[in-house]
């Protein structure tokens, strides 16, 4: 395991980024390219690890894609063209591959096994193979399906009305795409509000989707059409860079082209909320995913409330939000965030271990943390634990600590930002 260190910044940073693509709209790009009729070519794909594990999944199920300058170009024979693959299906550490996977494999009639990496095989999947398995898919697996490895046989799917559990939009959107080859209507309420790209790229292919407030309706049958993709930067990605413009002193930071969904805006909310001196230009709203530019400078920051129905809209920024309370004035709280638990590691757990480390002043509660901000940070030895987001908000970090931060397992990152460091390396001055 490599281990990096890293130095503080002695200046602001400075000058502009092109946020590369939004890695949750690039997974659903391969997968609906895949299941469309035609070809569809996909401009800014995230050439991430999480969405090369799609790609080579929908590759072992017979679906030709080429991958080249400008993205991808995807060879869709509909959701029939999809053949019984000969190898295991291999999702690495990515659970949008394999719970979007399991939906539509749902419907389709033959036998895949699936299986990923050690933080994918601690991650539940019980809230999407309990509601498949009602709607006609036989699916088995360890702990009677609740962990990788699974096994799934497709076949005819009834419709169902689902009131989900838990806020997700990996199980709402497990659901939508076994609901479009189902047998009737498909009804899903969702507990609040989570990221719509699914709904949006159905709709971008030719396909409907109701939408009234928490209730979706999805009819099996429809055909859906090839699309060309522009994927526009990852807002979660973006995150990191938000939050260092604002904490390092002397900043200006311009970020290019990030998504500006409003089902994902969460982190702009909270950061205004906290006094983040941040502006968006150029929001193209009518695209069929918005995008714009945001300027982020140095910003004084007062402690806040994060909870509730916010909570899906920036469930991955909250490591780094973190980060950002402990330089604010008074006490951040986040809470109703146990879904934190279930990521990529413990979030809580590995936030309030790592920060800890590095002398912020944050405590663990049930559903989310606490912090006292306005701490100084110092160096030390931490970890990414694997977790791509755990490791970038800890190289964030490190540019405000007095002494050197020495990095264990940095390679995490590429799962959604390979580029990460040379990004970073280009605003210090
Ligand atoms: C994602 C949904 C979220 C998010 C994940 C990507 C998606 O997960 O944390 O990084 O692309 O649908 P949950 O559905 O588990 O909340």
């Amino acid at each position: 395991m490599e281990l990096i260190a890293l130095q503080p910044t002695l200046n602001g940073l400075k000058g502009s980024i092109e946020i590369p693509g939004d890695k949750s709209i690039s997974h659903r790009s391969v997968m609906f390219g895949s299941i469309a009729q035609g070809v569809t070519r996909v401009t800014n794909f995230l050439p991430g690890d999480d969405c090369l594990s799609t790609i080579s999944c929908f590759r072992k199920l017979g679906v030709v894609i080429e991958e080249n300058e400008e993205g991808l170009t995807i060879y869709g024979n509909g959701f029939e063209g999809l053949q019984e693959p000969n190898e295991l299906l291999d999702v690495g550490n990515s659970g949008t591959t394999i719970r979007l996977l399991l939906g539509i494999l749902a419907g389709r009639p033959f036998f895949s096994s699936l299986i990923g990496d050690q933080s994918i095989g601690k991650r539940p999947m019980t809230r999407v193979t309990e509601p498949l398995r009602t709607m006609g898919a036989k699916i088995d697996g360890r702990k009677n399906g609740e962990f990788t490895p699974l096994s799934i046989r497709g076949g005819k799917l009834n419709p169902i009305n689902y009131n989900m559990p838990v806020a997700s939009a990996q199980v709402k959107s497990a659901l939508i795409l076994a609901g479009l080859q189902a047998e009737g209507e498909t009804t899903i309420i969702e507990k609040a509000e989570s990221r719509d790209h699914t709904e949006r790229m159905i709709r971008k292919f030719g396909g409907e989707v109701g939408k009234d407030n928490r209730k979706i309706t999805v009819k099996g049958g429809q055909k859906l059409i090839a699309s060309d993709i522009l994927v526009p930067g990852d807002i979660s990605s973006a995150a990191f860079f938000l939050v260092a413009g604002a904490i390092v002193e002397g900043s200006e930071i311009l970020l290019k082209n990030v998504g500006l969904n409003p089902t994902r805006t969460g982190i702009i909310e909270i950061m205004n909320q906290m006094g983040a001196n941040l502006e968006i230009h150029n929001n193209d709203e009518n695209s069929f995913e918005p995008a714009g530019d945001i300027t982020i400078k140095t910003s004084r920051l007062r402690g806040t409330v994060v909870e509730g129905d916010v909570i899906p809209r920036l469930i991955d920024e909250i490591p780094i939000i973190a980060l950002l309370a402990t330089q604010a004035e008074g006490t951040t709280i986040i809470k109703d965030a146990s879904e934190l638990k279930v990521k990529e590691t413990n979030r809580i757990d590995t936030v309030v271990r790592e920060l800890t480390k590095l002398g912020a002043s944050i405590e663990a509660t049930d559903d989310g943390m606490i912090i006292h901000g306005g701490t100084a940070l110092r160096g030390g030895k931490v970890s990414s634990h694997g977790d791509h987001r755990i490791g970038m908000m800890l190289a964030i970090a490190s540019l405000i600590c007095k002494d050197q931060v020495e990095l264990e397992d940095p390679e995490a990152i590429s799962v959604s930002y390979p580029n990460f460091f040379n990004h970073l390396n280009s605003l210090k001055n």
